[in-house]
């Protein structure tokens, strides 16, 4: 049995203001040398158009509140971490490929519309477990993502320089712009599912799967469009959001804006910011950061988290509960989720607030192989994923969305999957430079995965 709560809610009464972060214990964040240079780095992004606006923020908001709901279903995925050399066509485009395929699998499948959210365009900032690494006696600062340095084993390289913030903001307009084109060209066109295909789809061995289901979806829209007597141009476009973790605040702190016809501040750089599982302290800069921004956000919550402390993070996060505000983002690992999801799931429900529960089956499931690869296992993220289902639906709680840490490149770098990938294959193509990801088969396995688990499944509140 759960116990109650030991205190009673207390609101924040405490003002907020874009800076107020900074009263607060900042942990994962950089020391700048040159504190002239960040003055005027700061100042210079401060007058940068923003990147998203609050029209978009708040229809997404909408839409994660129907997701939180049961009317629609969130895919979150995208890179661990973007870099500057890989902000090109071919990375974006295979990237968008991927989550367009995986989502027309889950439209199908769930027969619900799907929330499209990429990580990308700033997931620029990494948290790293420690501040210094060694090799062979040397110490040098961690590498913190190309936002703040860069990850070659020298003193030079290593040293935070702020106008990387300023070049990762130009990289996400970079990414954004060409995302946006290509959606607004007709990239995205359910008409033509085909513009998708990656080039070795043919090969994999889900892809009879997938073309049955292609080929299904287009006998319906050409019967509709028939018996409607036009063609449905609502299906050219969908839309498709951004996120990152917003751990750099002096970045996101410059992309903190008000807006002419919409009440509060709106972190402008991206529509949907999360909190890492590192900088979830409730006492922390971060959650002051957070609490403050009208866009909708999610926070990662990792095995350490008590049910009580969460209760305490949501009444400091969303204490109105406003739907569609905060995402719950659980990444147990696949030998703790039993054990760890249910008392938060049972203290949530039973204290009525209204969150949107999402699974990250990746960021529990790392591990190191013997030949010095830091990957996981997809038997291990599928497993996490179907106990979430399960969970969920055993607590009278609804998983809402997943978040994925994905390529639409062939890389190497999980463990198993539909082609069996072994230990061995890892050096074959192993890329990133921080978390291994699902390659492009993997991504589209866990889609059906999902649509055979939760659409097997009937909605834990039932009123979808
Ligand atoms: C991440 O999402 O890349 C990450 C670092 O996750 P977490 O904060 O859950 O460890
Ligand atoms: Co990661």
């Amino acid at each position: 049995m759960s116990s109650a709560r030991v205190e009673p809610i207390r609101p924040i009464v405490a003002p907020w203001a874009p800076d107020s972060w900074r009263t607060r214990p900042a942990v994962q964040m950089p020391t700048y040398p040159d504190k002239g240079e960040l003055a005027s780095c700061l100042d210079e992004l401060k007058a940068l158009p923003p990147l998203v606006t609050s029209r978009e923020i708040l229809g997404l908001k909408q839409q994660l509140a129907d997701a939180q709901e049961g009317r629609a279903f969130l895919l979150q995925g995208g890179d661990c971490a973007e870099t500057f050399s890989q902000c090109s066509s071919d990375t974006i485009t295979n990237r968008l490929k991927v989550l367009l395929q995986m989502s027309l699998v889950l439209v199908h499948g769930l027969k619900l519309p799907v929330v499209r959210v990429g990580r990308f365009a700033g997931q620029y900032a990494k948290p790293r477990s420690a501040d210094a690494e060694t090799r062979d006696g040397i110490s040098l600062p961690s590498y913190r993502g190309d936002i703040v340095n860069s990850p070659e084993f020298t003193e030079v390289a290593r040293i935070p320089d702020p106008r990387r913030m300023i070049k990762a903001h130009a990289r996400s307009a970079m990414t954004m712009n060409f995302v946006r084109s290509l959606i607004d060209g007709g990239f995205a066109d359910l008409h033509h599912p085909e513009f998708w295909e990656l080039g070795w789809v043919e090969q994999s061995p889900n892809a009879a799967e997938y073309q049955k289901m292609v080929t299904a979806i287009g006998d319906a829209v050409r019967f509709t469009e028939i018996l409607i007597g036009r063609r449905m141009q609502s299906l050219s476009r969908v839309a498709f959001y951004t996120s990152h973790e917003a751990l750099l605040l002096t970045y996101e702190e410059s992309q903190t804006r008000q807006v002419p016809r919409a009440d509060g501040w709106f972190n402008l750089s991206t529509h949907f910011p999360w909190i890492g599982m590192r900088t979830a302290d409730l006492d922390g800069a971060h959650v002051e950061y957070f609490r403050g921004i009208a866009n909708p956000i999610a926070v990662k919550v990792g095995p350490g988290v008590t049910p009580d402390a969460l209760l305490r993070l949501i009444d400091a996060l969303n204490p109105d509960d406003e739907p569609g505000r905060l995402g719950l983002i659980h990444r147990m690992g696949v030998g703790r989720i039993a054990d760890n999801l249910p008392p938060l799931l049972d203290a949530v429900r039973r204290e009525g607030r209204r969150v949107l529960w999402v699974c990250d089956p990746m960021h529990g499931n790392t591990e190191s192989t013997s030949n010095g690869y830091k990957t996981r296992r997809f038997k291990n993220i599928r497993e996490e994923i179907e106990q979430a289902f399960d969970l969920h639906a055993a607590a009278g709680t609804r998983l809402g969305g997943v978040h994925l840490e994905l390529t639409g490149e062939n890389v190497t770098e999980c463990l198993g999957g539909a082609r069996q990938l072994t230990e061995a294959d890892l050096q074959r193509d192993y890329r990133s430079t921080v978390d291994p990801r699902l390659n492009y088969e993997q991504s589209l396995e866990i889609a059906m995965l999902i649509v055979r688990k939760r659409g097997g499944m009937s909605d834990p509140q039932g009123d979808s």
